[in-house]
């Protein structure tokens, strides 16, 4: 049994950056980060922080299977979104994810913070002109912008004081 697993999906890389920082803080050498795909349930951890990309507004049904089948574990959430950098839109992520999470688990909290977007979505958006409210599109575009400086060094630096904070949390007698 490992003290500690970062497992994550990331399509794009945002995600496996955070997921690498906070590997990179875990203060075990029983620890390990896997993709979400390479997860098969053959490693068992204390203590799991679990990553995702919002996809339509929560995580993937890999992601889903992972945090269904714990029990009894520590259990974390970070990850990355494109459109949303307030805390009521990442708390809607967190609640999509906590759902399929059982009660015997102890839960430690979350993160999230922008990524970037592919430039696909911005051309969705400059085809919308002339059809949507401009003022919309614009502040679509202007989340758009920002995310593409994301995550930079001051998200990882938040995923690191996550780390700090999720594992103060752990009840003595599970960990
Ligand atoms: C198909 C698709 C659906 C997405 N849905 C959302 C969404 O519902 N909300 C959001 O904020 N971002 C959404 N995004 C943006 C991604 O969540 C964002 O770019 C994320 O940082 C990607 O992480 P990754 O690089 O780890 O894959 C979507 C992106 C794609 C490609």
């Amino acid at each position: 049994m490992l003290d500690y697993l970062v497992v994550y999906a990331s399509e794009s890389g945002n995600t496996e950056q955070i997921a690498n920082e906070i590997y990179s803080v875990l203060p075990s050498s029983s620890k390990k980060i896997m993709n979400v795909r390479d997860w098969n349930g053959r490693y068992e951890a204390d203590t799991y922080f679990i990553g995702f990309w919002a996809n339509r507004g929560t995580c993937s049904l890999e992601i889903i299977d992972l945090i269904s089948s714990l029990k009894y574990k520590n259990a974390a959430f970070f990850g990355t979104c494109g459109m949303g950098n307030t805390d009521d839109y990442y708390k809607g992520i967190e609640n999509s994810a906590l759902a399929w999470l059982a009660d015997s688990n102890y839960y430690l909290g979350s993160y999230f913070c922008q990524g970037k977007m592919p430039s696909v979505i911005r051309d969705k958006y400059e085809a919308c002109r002339g059809k949507c409210e401009p003022y919309l599109l614009d502040a679509m575009i202007k989340i758009y912008e920002e995310g593409q400086k994301h995550p930079d060094k001051q998200d990882l630096l938040k995923a690191n004081v996550f780390v700090h904070d999720a594992l103060s949390r752990v009840p003595e007698n599970v960990s």
